[in-house]
C-alpha cells in the first residue's frame, strides 16, 4: 500500500531538518556526506558523516554537498536526501509532496536544481518558499496582515534578510557573511595573531564558547589546540572573550550595514511597521551572544531571537505541509524587489 505524505525540509549549509507531516521534525543531521573515492560510493551521511570530517583516511572524503545554502554537489546532495528519506522514520513506499525551504534571491536555475533533486530522490511534487518567510510562518507571526515584519535568518552560509507583509516578501538580500564566515575569520585572526593553526570545529567551539558581539556582563576564556605555525607541534591557547569580539565585529558591521541598507529601499509605510513590530532574528547564527542588542543599537528597532531559532524554518515548512490547501498560495512566490551588491 501507498501512503501520500507531505514533507518540510530545511536543506540547510550546516544542517537537513526533515518534518514529517503528523510527527514534526523527524531529520536534524548535518548536511554532510562521506564517499570513498575509488568506489565513488557514499559509506556515511548525516551525523556519522560529521564525525568523519577532517579524521578520514587518504581513500575516504567528507563533504558539504550545500554550500552558501545553494546545492554545489548535486549528486551527493541527492543521495543525502534519499538515504535520509530511507531511514526507519519515514512509512515505507510513501509518496510526498514537499515543501522545501530556499535562501532569497536564488536564480531560476538553482531553483530548479532543488526542484530537480526532490523529485529525483522520490518527492511526487515540490514547492519552494524562501527562508525568511518560512520562518515567520514557524514563528507564528501574523504574516497575514497587511503589517510588515523583518526577519533576519543567519546560518551557517548565508544570511537573508526580508520585509516580509501580507504572506509574502517585499524586499530581501542575502549575504555571504554567516555563521562559517565568522569561523573563517576566528581562523585567520588566530593564524595572524596568535600563529597557530588551528581548524573550523575549533573555530566554532571559541565562537559558540565565547563569541559575543557587544561587550558582556561577564568574563568567558576557551583554552583550544592547535597546531604551532613555527614549529609544526601541538600548542595549547587561552582565548578572550574581547579578543572573539574584537575579530568578529568587521563581519558583523558588514551585517548591519546591510540591514540598514534593506530598511532604506524598503516603501516608508513597511518601515514605520518594522519600527513597531520589531526586527525578528532567526537560524543558528542568531544564538551569537548579544547580537540582537548590537542590531537594536545601530539599527535603532527592537530585536526579538524567535522561540527556537535553529528550527523555525523547518517548523514553517511543516506547518505548510499539514495544511497545504490553506497555505498553497504561500509557495513558489518569489520577491518582487530584490537588493543586489554584496554578494
Ligand atoms: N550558540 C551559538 N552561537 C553562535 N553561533 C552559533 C550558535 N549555535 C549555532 N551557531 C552557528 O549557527 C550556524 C548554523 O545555523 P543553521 O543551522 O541555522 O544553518 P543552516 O540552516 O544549516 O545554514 P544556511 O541557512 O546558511 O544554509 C553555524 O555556523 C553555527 O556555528
Ligand atoms: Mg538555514
Amino acid at each position: 500500500m501507498i501512503i501520500r505524505k507531505n514533507i518540510g525540509i530545511d536543506l540547510g549549509t550546516h544542517t537537513t531538518q526533515i518534518y514529517l507531516e503528523k510527527k514534526g521534525i523527524v531529520i536534524n543531521e548535518p548536511s554532510i556526506v562521506a564517499f570513498n573515492n575509488r568506489t565513488n560510493k557514499i559509506v556515511a551521511h548525516g551525523t556519522e558523516a560529521k564525525k568523519m570530517l577532517s579524521r578520514t583516511p587518504a581513500h575516504i572524503t567528507a563533504l558539504r554537498p550545500v554550500v552558501n545554502g545553494i546545492i554545489a554537489d548535486f549528486d551527493m546532495a541527492k543521495e543525502m536526501i534519499e538515504r535520509f528519506l530511507k531511514s526507519e522514520k519515514f512509512p515505507r513506499s510513501f509518496i510526498t509532496r514537499s515543501i522545501v525551504s530556499v535562501p532569497t534571491n536564488l536564480t531560476e536555475v538553482e531553483r530548479k536544481s532543488v526542484e530537480d533533486l526532490l523529485k529525483e530522490a522520490g518527492a511526487s511534487s515540490v514547492y519552494l518558499i524562501e527562508q525568511p518567510l518560512a520562518a515567520a510562518f514557524g514563528s507564528q507571526l501574523d504574516i497575514n496582515y497587511p503589517t510588515a515584519y523583518l526577519i533576519v535568518d543567519i546560518g551557517a552560509g548565508t544570511s537573508d534578510m526580508a520585509i516580509i507583509s501580507m504572506n509574502g516578501i517585499v524586499v530581501s538580500k542575502r549575504l555571504k557573511i554567516a555563521g562559517d564566515y565568522l569561523d573563517q575569520e576566528i581562523i585567520r585572526a588566530v593564524r595572524e595573531e596568535l600563529k597557530l593553526h588551528i581548524g573550523e570545529p575549533t573555530a566554532e567551539d571559541i565562537k559558540i564558547g565565547v563569541g559575543s558581539a557587544v561587550p558582556l556582563g561577564e568574563r568567558l576564556e576557551i583554552t583550544v589546540r592547535g597546531r604551532d605555525m613555527l614549529n609544526g607541534l601541538p600548542r595549547e591557547i587561552t582565548i578572550k572573550d574581547t579578543q572573539v569580539r574584537f575579530w568578529l565585529s568587521r563581519p558583523l558591521k558588514v551585517l548591519v550595514e546591510a540591514l540598514k541598507d534593506l530598511i532604506e529601499i524598503a516603501p516608508p509605510e513597511l518601515v514605520g511597521d518594522v519600527y513597531k513590530n520589531g526586527i525578528y532574528l532567526c537560524g543558528g547564527g542568531s544564538l551569537l551572544r548579544g547580537i540582537g542588542l548590537l542590531f537594536e543599537k545601530e539599527v535603532g528597532v527592537k530585536v526579538w531571537t524567535v522561540e527556537e531559532p535553529l528550527t523555525s524554518i523547518a517548523r514553517g515548512t511543516g506547518i505548510i505541509a499539514e495544511n497545504f490547501d490553506r497555505f498553497s498560495h504561500v509557495v513558489n512566490n518569489f520577491s518582487r524587489f530584490k537588493l543586489g551588491g554584496t554578494l
